[in-house]
């Protein structure tokens, strides 16, 4: 039985997921059948990763060997940038779902605040604001909500939305957002974004949870707190790895978490963290590590209207 927090439209979503970003083809479809038969139940994917289609091969495997029903797993999707305008909203979830082969999804993200012209590359860098779409996502939100009451999506949510964002949201849709998913991990812990979010009863998603450490060593990339030899430590003491230290620390935030793993042995790791409880003093020592530092911090687009990083939170 998988744990669930509950959101603020009676559903409940599984504390940890399955993340898909960077999972290859060929790859994907295995880790997301590992992922079931280990108790996950609960898969973040976005048409952005590009792999939609060999993620829902791997829930569809699990359907048809009768481990799971549709309505035993979540599954969350996500509207990318170049998509924000209001009539293109409903599309793309439709292509997303014909990807996953699924009728519905239980969540769909707006993925960042900004959106990019119809007509750009996906990640236009270098191309300056030329590039950019100032489609309000206010405007992207009503298509959200036509998702909704269209049945395609069962709850819909914002990621990489600041305070001030996610509040003109809350104060001007019909349909409250259910989640803010956002990078949360020792070393950007959020709290105060997170308490903000749970005012308005929004559950946080922590995405890079394990600090994306395939990235380590990068320039200006900070060390992920998994490679700390104190957090190694703490981990000893309860016959546990660094990474279900962190992701115990996480947890016990109240948010979920999505860790990404193509590795049957680490995708079991990642979801056997609820045995074993941190004391004040480790959890004193995991607050310290906090230093506001994105591995995801976009700033090739911080010149954007609605780039989220300008302010504290
Ligand atoms: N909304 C957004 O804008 C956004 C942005 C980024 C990510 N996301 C979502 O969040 C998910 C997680 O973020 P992420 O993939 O960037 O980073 P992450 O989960 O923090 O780190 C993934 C990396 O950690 C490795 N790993 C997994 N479990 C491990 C363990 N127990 N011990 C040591 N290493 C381990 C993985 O390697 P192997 O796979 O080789 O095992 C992979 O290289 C994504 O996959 C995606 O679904 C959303």
């Amino acid at each position: 039985m998988s744990r669930t927090l509950k959101l603020n439209n009676g559903h409940q979503i599984p504390i940890v997921g399955l993340g898909t970003y960077k999972s290859p083809p060929g790859d994907v479809q295995r880790a997301v059948k590992d992922a079931i038969d280990c108790g996950y139940r609960h898969i973040d994917c976005a048409w952005f990763y590009e792999n939609e289609v060999e993620v829902g091969e791997g829930i569809h495997e699990k359907f048809s060997d009768g481990t799971i029903k549709r309505d035993d797993i979540f599954i969350t999707s996500k509207l990318w940038n170049n998509f924000h305008a209001k009539n293109k909203v409903v599309p793309m979830l439709k292509e997303s779902l014909e990807k996953l082969k699924l009728d519905y999804v239980d969540l769909y993200l707006i993925h960042w605040p900004m959106g990019f012209k119809e007509s750009s590359p996906l990640l236009p860098i270098n191309e300056g604001a030329s590039a950019y779409s100032d489609v309000d996502y206010l405007e992207t939100w009503e298509g959200m909500e036509e998702c909704v009451n269209l049945g395609l999506a069962k709850s819909i949510g914002l990621s990489n939305f600041n305070s001030e964002q996610v509040d003109r949201v809350f104060k001007n849709c019909k349909i409250k957002p259910v989640i803010n998913q956002v990078e949360v991990n020792p070393n950007i812990n959020q709290k105060k974004l997170i308490e903000f979010c749970k005012k308005r009863e929004i559950v946080v998603t922590a995405f890079c949870p394990l600090g994306r450490s395939n990235y380590a060593g990068r320039p200006g990339f900070p060390t992920p707190t998994i490679f700390d030899p104190k957090v190694v430590d703490i981990g000893k003491k309860y016959n546990k790895t660094a990474a279900q230290v962190v992701l115990n620390y996480l947890v016990s935030l109240g948010i979920s978490v999505i860790p990404k793993s193509v590795t049957k042995s680490r995708i079991a790791e990642n979801i056997n963290i609820f045995d074993f409880q941190l004391s004040d003093e480790e959890i004193a020592y995991l607050n310290s590590c906090n230093k506001n530092q994105r591995c995801s911090p976009q700033t090739d687009y911080a010149d954007h209207k609605y780039f989220p990083f300008n302010i504290e939170f």
